[in-house]
């Protein structure tokens, strides 16, 4: 818990924490939950680039935030309830040459979900990732998040829904995939608000087979709103899935009247109504996942979160802990704020020593020091670097955020568990190097490990690419740890491989015992020389 010195009733602060299963750092979850809310300003991921502003197309007819809300459907549409197979698991990464994917939407997702996607980031949570981003970021609902999809390492079965097909297949196979008729028509409503159909795709459809062609499936095909269900009630839509004149390729015509236009009339009666049905529709298609995955809860921004950027030695005698805490703030509270640390050696200094434990935090100042999100987010970032004596080390801190104007304090604790510094592997960055392929990983272990024959490897994933899908897969290398010189009451050790393939984003575990520093940045050891201590 997050302990106030006020009482809650005068902070009013308290209301804001989710009431649920409360956040603990770090959490293997971080990853998502950076590319979900950090999308611009200081530090940025800026997954919306993708979808800034919401017409942002690779070519005039395309329309990258509809691709990627079809993408989803596409990957989910052949789950198997029964048998809890399929669902949104990046399958489609291997079915983009089947006749029920065609379109340039499939790859097209993953030439940019690719720029996000590690061991941490499944394709499967950026698809659905991607959703979300799309659906937000053209004046759609908030759709809830959850995280932990697996990808699928082959094609699943066949049975993406196809407009010539009939009214009684498309309900069976929503229904195979655990959705009603109303299910039906609301998802396939929500999904058609963006985009169109392609001449160069669907030329019997549009009739008219230029690949510069496109027919939208509303007037408003860049924002995410009710004019499609209000155009196809009031008679005036050029759905091209409604008014084609060939009429077996019609299915929104008939999925829009499968329950005699009850669900289109209550999708079409106000924003509201529509952005929340559309939430829940959408948010049930994204986390149709195979039985044998568990969904984290919805991500929500985290309060505050701790990012260590170095912890290493800097010399024989003493630990540099370098990094950032991430505040969740508002307008005005932002500047009003001032962040400080204080950390618990891990063994006690000797009587006579002095240890200063409470460390300030700066606020950043480039770029306002402030990040957003697409939803109204805003962080400040509060930065900070400390060394301390390796003899006494670290092995927890808290966090202290105070108001400038009131002197109240807010103190983090993580959940009662203390922000936890595991000192016992740790990361020497500034001796790690690479030479073109060759890879010397660098590492820093409590002598007392390493002296009770502990191993020390370095879990690498590589990343490489295969054929048949523009997604790559990780191979997981073991490398193993060489002891070599004692400094202090730290030993180095060193880790050589090769990395061959892909490096971008990629990350590596160091390992010993039960004791890991896990989720290192690869790309972080540049082409350099190897660089004594
Ligand atoms: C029976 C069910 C469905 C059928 C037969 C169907 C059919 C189609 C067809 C033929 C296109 C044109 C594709 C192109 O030319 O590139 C299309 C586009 C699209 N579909 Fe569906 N669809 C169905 C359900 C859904 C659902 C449930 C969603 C999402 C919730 C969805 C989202 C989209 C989007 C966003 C586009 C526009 C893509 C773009 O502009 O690039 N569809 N659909
Ligand atoms: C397709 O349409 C564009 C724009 O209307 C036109 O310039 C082009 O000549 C057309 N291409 C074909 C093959 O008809
Ligand atoms: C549903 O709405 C469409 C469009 O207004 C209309 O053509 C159709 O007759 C309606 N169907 C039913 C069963 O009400
Ligand atoms: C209408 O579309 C169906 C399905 O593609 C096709 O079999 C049929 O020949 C088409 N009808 C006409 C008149 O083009
Ligand atoms: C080691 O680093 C600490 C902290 O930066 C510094 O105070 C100390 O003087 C350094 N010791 C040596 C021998 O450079
Ligand atoms: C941080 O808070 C936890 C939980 O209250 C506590 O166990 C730990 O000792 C605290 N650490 C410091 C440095 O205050
Ligand atoms: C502190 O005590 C230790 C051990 O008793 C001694 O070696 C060290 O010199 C003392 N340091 C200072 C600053 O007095
Ligand atoms: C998508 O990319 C993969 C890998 O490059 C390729 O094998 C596949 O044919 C592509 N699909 C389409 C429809 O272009």
């Amino acid at each position: 818990m997050k302990v106030s010195t006020l009482a809650a009733a005068q902070v009013g602060l308290l209301n804001m924490l989710p009431a649920a299963a409360e956040y603990v750092w770090p959490s293997k979850y971080d990853a998502m939950e950076d590319l979900l809310v950090l999308q611009s300003g200081y530090i940025r991921h800026g997954f919306f680039d993708g979808v800034e502003p919401c017409t942002r197309s690779p070519s005039p007819e395309r329309q990258t935030a509809a691709e990627w809300i079809r993408t989803a459907f596409h990957d989910m549409a052949t789950h198997d309830k029964a048998s809890g197979t399929g669902g949104l698991d990046a399958s489609i990464q291997f079915e983009t040459n089947r006749a029920e994917n065609a379109g340039d939407a499939f790859n097209g997702t993953f030439g940019f979900t690719n720029g996000y996607y590690s061991v941490r980031t499944s394709a499967a949570d950026l698809i659905a990732l991607a959703t979300v981003i799309a659906v937000g970021n053209c004046g759609g609902p908030k759709i809830p998040l959850r995280v932990g999809r697996v990808d699928a390492t082959e094609g699943g079965v066949l049975g993406v829904p196809e407009p010539q097909q009939d009214l009684d297949t498309h309900k069976r196979m929503f229904a195979k995939a655990g959705f009603n008729t109303e299910d039906m028509i609301a998802m396939v409503a929500c999904g058609h608000t963006m985009g169109g159909v392609h001449g160069k795709t669907f030329p019997e459809i549009t009739e008219n087979a230029n690949e510069t062609n496109v027919v939208h499936f509303d007037s408003t095909e860049a924002t995410f709103d009710r004019t499609v269900a209000t155009e196809y009630l009031d008679g005036t839509t050029q759905n091209p899935l409604v008014v084609a004149h060939n009429d077996t390729l019609n299915s929104d015509k008939r999925i829009f009247a499968a329950d005699n236009n009850v669900t289109m009339k209550a999708l079409a009666s106000d924003k509201k109504t529509f952005q929340s049905m559309c939430s829940d529709i959408l948010a049930r298609m994204i986390d149709t996942v195979p039985s044998t995955v568990t969904l984290s809860e919805p991500l929500e921004p985290t309060p505050l979160k701790p990012y260590i950027t170095s912890f290493a030695l800097t010399n024989a005698t003493h630990i540099t802990v370098t990094g950032r805490i991430r505040l969740l703030t508002t307008q005005e509270r932002v500047d009003d704020e001032r962040v400080t640390l204080t950390y618990a050696p891990r063994s006690e200094p000797a009587a006579n020593a002095t240890l200063d434990t409470t460390i300030v935090a700066n606020p950043a100042t480039f770029v306002l020091g402030q990040s957003y999100g697409i939803f109204g987010e805003l962080f400040k970032w509060h930065e900070f670097s400390f060394a301390m004596p390796a003899s006494t080390s670290i092995k927890n801190f808290n966090v202290t955020v105070s108001r400038i104007s009131t002197g109240e304090q807010t103190h983090y604790d993580n959940a009662g568990h203390g922000y936890v510094l595991d000192d016992t592997v740790l990361y020497q960055d500034a001796q790690s190097c690479r030479v073109n392929t060759d890879t010397t990983i660098v590492a820093a272990v409590r002598k007392s490990v390493v002296d009770a024959g502990t191993p020390v490897v370095a879990k690498v994933a590589r990343k490489y690419n295969k054929q048949g899908t523009m997604v790559p897969a990780f191979a997981m290398e073991e490398w193993n740890g060489e002891v070599g010189e004692v400094v202090g009451d730290y030993v180095f050790v060193t880790m050589k491989g090769t990395q061959e393939g892909v490096s971008f984003n990629t990350h590596f575990d160091l390992v010993a015992g039960e004791h890991t520093n896990e989720y290192l940045p690869m790309n972080v050891m540049d082409t350099r020389k190897c660089a004594a201590f």
